[in-house]
């Protein structure tokens, strides 16, 4: 049926590129932003903008402690079946890379070498004034115990998570990669995104544009369902390993 026609289109595409976003990592016990449940039904959106971080570094990483917990808790998160779905993909030749909006460092986990992370990493924090970075878990145990904000062993400047916030534009290497691979891709995959945040959300057009076949893959309709090729509306730990398995 679909999924089979799905794999038989990445068998014998040149290059398959996967664009991910939050829902991938729902199974792993990380919320995701929209949808039921969505992070942005609990936290207001505006306390982590860039502009909030500037104005108030030390209340901008009070609240962070608090989404932090939110996301992750106090557990190690683990990759789950849709992450080592694409793992699979990859090591078979079927998957060229992988263009991630999450932060959660799961696709690197899982084992995915060709990771493009288009909103940057939670796992690391960086300073905004020489781009120092370094692991945010103790960071962020020093800002719980009152550094705050946390600054910079090289010059004292002010050290923020090293995701992209709103209000910053997006790291310009990822960027232009993401595009070059998109308009390269005869098949390009938009697995657990609701495709509302630009510009990834503007990547699958991108690739249909210079004639790739489109598939999506998300439990809800997204911005870009209609014209999809393939539209799947199902859960990605279940789709991507009958892909996978279709393909052996
Ligand atoms: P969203 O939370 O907007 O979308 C996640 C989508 O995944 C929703 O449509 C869910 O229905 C769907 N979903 C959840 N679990 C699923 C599952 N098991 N199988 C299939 N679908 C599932 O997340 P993103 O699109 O990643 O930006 O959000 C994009 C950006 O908005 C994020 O990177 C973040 C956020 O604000 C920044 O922080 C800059
Ligand atoms: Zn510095």
């Amino acid at each position: 049926e679909r999924i089979a026609a799905l794999a038989s289109e990445i068998a014998s595409a040149d290059s398959v590129v996967a664009l991910t976003g939050a829902g991938v990592s729902t199974a792993s016990g990380v919320p995701s932003f929209r949808g039921d449940g969505g992070i942005w039904e609990r936290f207001d959106q505006r306390d982590f903008h860039f502009r909030r971080f500037q104005a108030d570094p030390a209340g901008f990483w009070t609240d962070r402690i608090d989404l932090r917990e939110a996301f992750y808790g106090d557990r190690e998160i683990e990759p789950n079946a849709a992450h080592e779905a694409l793992v699979a993909l990859e090591r078979a030749g079927h998957l060229d890379a992988i263009l991630t909006q999450n932060v959660d460092g799961l696709h690197q986990a899982a084992g995915s070498e060709s990771v493009v992370e288009l909103h940057g990493t939670n796992r690391e924090v960086e300073c905004v004034d020489c781009g120092h970075r370094e692991p945010a878990d103790p960071i962020f145990e020093r800002a719980r115990d009152g550094e705050l904000p946390p600054t910079c062993p090289d010059c004292s400047g002010d050290l923020k998570p090293a995701v992209v916030l709103f209000g910053e534009s997006m790291p310009d290497e990822p960027t232009i990669r993401a595009h070059e691979l998109a308009g390269r891709s005869d098949v390009f995959l938009a697995i657990g995104s609701s495709l509302t945040v630009q510009p990834a959300a503007g990547l699958p057009s991108r690739a249909q544009r210079s004639g790739a076949t489109l598939a999506v893959i998300n439990l809800e309709e997204t911005s870009v369902s209609s014209r999809a090729d393939y539209d799947h509306r199902a859960d990605v730990t279940e789709v991507l390993p009958a892909v996978v398995e279709a393909l052996e």
